[in-house]
């Protein structure tokens, strides 16, 4: 398999992270979950009890506490100095707060420097709200996936019952709306199909039938 770039966008919850882990394993290429950045940009804010508002202060804290980014198969994770928060940044807290320090110029300049040269070199499947159209605007492959808002609040009080989380359906449909209009109106790289990104509605779909979707859109562009 030639190494392309597969940007793959979308909405919260709409299972970009789970089938992109599942082509970099089949393709042999790196994940990189840059959602994973911005929740710990956003847990470096709460620890510190820096205000999400204070867009200097936050990133002030990118450069005085490094993230780092290991590759592991199946995934990559997330460390702060010498610890390991790939669990910590999926918290609720987290979650409620990600997208009011994701909407920060500065803090997504820094990250999207980041995000650039772990794909400088192809090989490389990246999922996230700007891919396409910011971090990767030359990726081979660009997919747009979506799904209705309650299918996605689905996936996540599955997923989130299987940590033990308490939130309700509703609560979580609630909050999903909430980021998706946060994300798509924010000023700097707003969540947007790019033009050349194809487009899959995954309502309906199970996980191995997006895989094989995806597979099929990179076998028809030629690779
Ligand atoms: O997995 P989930 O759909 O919950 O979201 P995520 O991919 O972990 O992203 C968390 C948040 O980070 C999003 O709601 C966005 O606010 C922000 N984000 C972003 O702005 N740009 C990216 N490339 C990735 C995430």
């Amino acid at each position: 398999m030639k190494k392309i770039s597969i940007a793959i966008d979308g909405p919260a919850s709409s299972g970009k992270s789970t089938v992109a882990k599942i082509l970099a394993k089949d393709y042999q290429f790196i994940y990189v979950d840059t959602g994973a950045m911005y929740r710990a940009v956003t847990y470096l804010a709460m620890i510190n009890q820096v205000a999400f508002s204070d867009e200097k202060k936050i990133v002030g804290l990118i450069e005085e506490y490094p993230i780092r980014f290991e590759q592991v198969p199946g995934g990559q994770r997330v460390f702060v100095n010498q610890s390991d928060i790939t669990e910590e940044i999926r918290s609720q807290a987290v979650t409620q707060a990600v997208s009011e320090v994701a909407a920060h110029q500065l803090v997504r300049e820094k990250l999207v420097e980041i995000q650039q040269k772990l794909g400088e070199t192809g090989g490389v499947v990246m999922d996230g709200r700007d891919i396409g159209t910011t971090v990767l605007p030359n990726a081979e492959v660009k997919i747009f996936l979506i799904a209705s808002v309650e299918e996605r609040a689905q996936r996540r009080y599955i997923e989130n019952q299987a940590k033990g989380f308490s939130a309700s359906f509703e609560e979580l449909k609630e909050a999903i709306s909430k980021r998706d209009y946060l994300d798509s109106h924010r000023e700097v790289s707003p969540l947007v199909q790019a033009e050349d990104a194809i487009l899959v509605d995954t309502t309906g779909m199970s996980i191995e039938q997006v895989v094989k979707r995806i597979k099929e859109i990179v076998i028809a562009k030629g690779f």
